[in-house]
This record gives C-alpha cells, structure tokens and sequence, in this order.
C-alpha cells in the first residue's frame, strides 16, 4: 500500500508503511528517537524497543526512505486473539495532513489479515488528534475512563475496536485480570527451611560488584 503526499514546498514524497520483523539496532534509534520527539516522557530504553522490535509487531511509516513515524504492538495475555496498540506516533511537521490516517489503515489492514480479532489501546484523553483519529475515522469505541491511570492527573481513556467476530469467546467489556493471575489471599505463608531445602546453600554475594549484569 503507497500513497503520495504533496508537502507545501512543492515536493512529492512517497508514503508506504513496512512491518519490522527482526531485530534492528538503527531502527532502535529510530524509535526512540520518533518516541522522544512526541511524548513528554521516554516510552522506551533500548533495550525495551530492541525486544518489541524482535517480539512485537512493529510498523514503520515512511517518506520516501524516511521512517517518519511508528506503531507498536504486542498480543494481549488475556485474550490472544486481541492486539494491544502500544504506541503510535508521527514526527512533528508530518502530523495533521493525513497520514495517520494512512498510517492506521495499513497498520489494521495487516493485523486483521493475520487474524487479529480486535485491537485495544489506552490514550490521553487530551490527545485531541488520537482520539479523532481512533474513535471518529476507525470506529473505535470507549470502553472506559480510567481517572488517575498511571497517578495523579494522569488519566487514560481505553478504547476497543472489533476487527471481525472472534472465533472463541465474546470478548469482555474491558479487560479483566485473566483467571488464575489474582490469587486468593491467605494468611498461611509456607516457607520451606533453607535445612530442608536440597539445595546447597549460597556462598555470599557482593551485590555491591555486580554492576555488569546486562538487560535483556
Ligand atoms: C495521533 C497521530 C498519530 C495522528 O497522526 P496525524 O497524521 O496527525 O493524523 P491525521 O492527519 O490523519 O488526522 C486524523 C484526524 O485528526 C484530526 N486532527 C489532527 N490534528 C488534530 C488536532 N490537533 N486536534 C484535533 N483534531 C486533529 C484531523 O483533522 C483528522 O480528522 P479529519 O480527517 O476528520 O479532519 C499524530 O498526531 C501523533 O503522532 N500525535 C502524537 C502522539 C499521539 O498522541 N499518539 C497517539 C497515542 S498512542
């Protein structure tokens, strides 16, 4: 899928969105970079974006050669039929002439033909051209308001989109933590005694020298 866009000064650019389907040290940068441009705190180290970038679903938007803009996107535990839309961002200067909307297009064009039910996504709700952009042009409909999301003054709106009917379950209202993760609470902690554990005990540590240990 390609489109053109004519940009104010004349020039012609050629629009098309790739999937990312290995790891990419330039396209780390790349995401980081497009992530520090747009949101007022870092999304990702590289070491996240690394392993989003080899187990996630990741598109990129590009003007001619030019990542311009990218989208994230990891299957949901509770419900594997369902893609979490991570992050979606456009650089500043590309934004407002229609190429998120290209952008989302392609983007659940490819999710849907792999089989993807339907796609969930979390937004500031003061983040006017996302919610345009997600509940006006694709139909995305709020499945709730979360006030203080992630602290203080920090509310989300969740959004859900049906791609097409799921095979197995009707999907729920929002999502619940999945059955079996909340345990019930007991007031019995059973400790195994490190004398009746086989295991052979622990010589000491120095936790202090332990500075090289890498991410993931
Ligand atoms: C959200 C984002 C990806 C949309 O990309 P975009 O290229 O600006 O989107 P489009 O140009 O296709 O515009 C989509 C709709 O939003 C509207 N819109 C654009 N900017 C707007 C603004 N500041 N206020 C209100 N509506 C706006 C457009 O008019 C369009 O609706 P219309 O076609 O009915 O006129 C981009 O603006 C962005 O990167 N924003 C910062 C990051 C962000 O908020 N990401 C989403 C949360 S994860």
């Amino acid at each position: 899928m390609k489109t053109r866009l004519s940009q104010t000064s004349g020039r012609e650019f050629e629009i098309h969105v790739s999937e990312i389907t290995s790891h990419d040290p330039d396209m780390i940068g790349t995401v980081l970079e497009i992530d520090l441009m747009t949101f007022s705190e870092p999304t990702w180290s590289q070491y996240t974006a690394g392993l989003m970038l080899r187990h996630g679903r990741n598109f990129i938007l590009y003007a001619d050669d030019m990542p311009i803009g990218t989208c994230q996107c990891i299957r949901s535990w509770q419900s594997p039929w369902e893609v979490v839309l991570f992050s979606m961002a456009i650089r500043p200067g590309w934004r407002g002439q229609g190429l998120g909307t290209y952008f989302l297009e392609a983007t659940l064009e490819a999710l849907k033909k792999s089989g993807t039910g339907s796609v969930v996504l979390v937004v500031d709700p003061a983040s006017k051209a996302a919610i345009r952009l997600y509940e006006q042009k694709f139909g995305f409909k709020i499945v709730a308001e979360c006030k203080n999301e992630y602290g203080p003054g920090h509310d989300r709106t969740h959004m859900r989109l049906l791609l097409q009917p799921n095979p197995v379950a009707e999907v729920s209202e929002f999502p619940q933590p999945a059955a079996g993760l909340v345990s019930e609470p007991t007031d019995e902690i059973v400790a195994e005694s490190p004398q009746d554990s086989q295991l052979p005990e622990a010589s000491p540590v120095d936790h202090t020298a332990d500075t090289s240990v890498s991410n993931a």
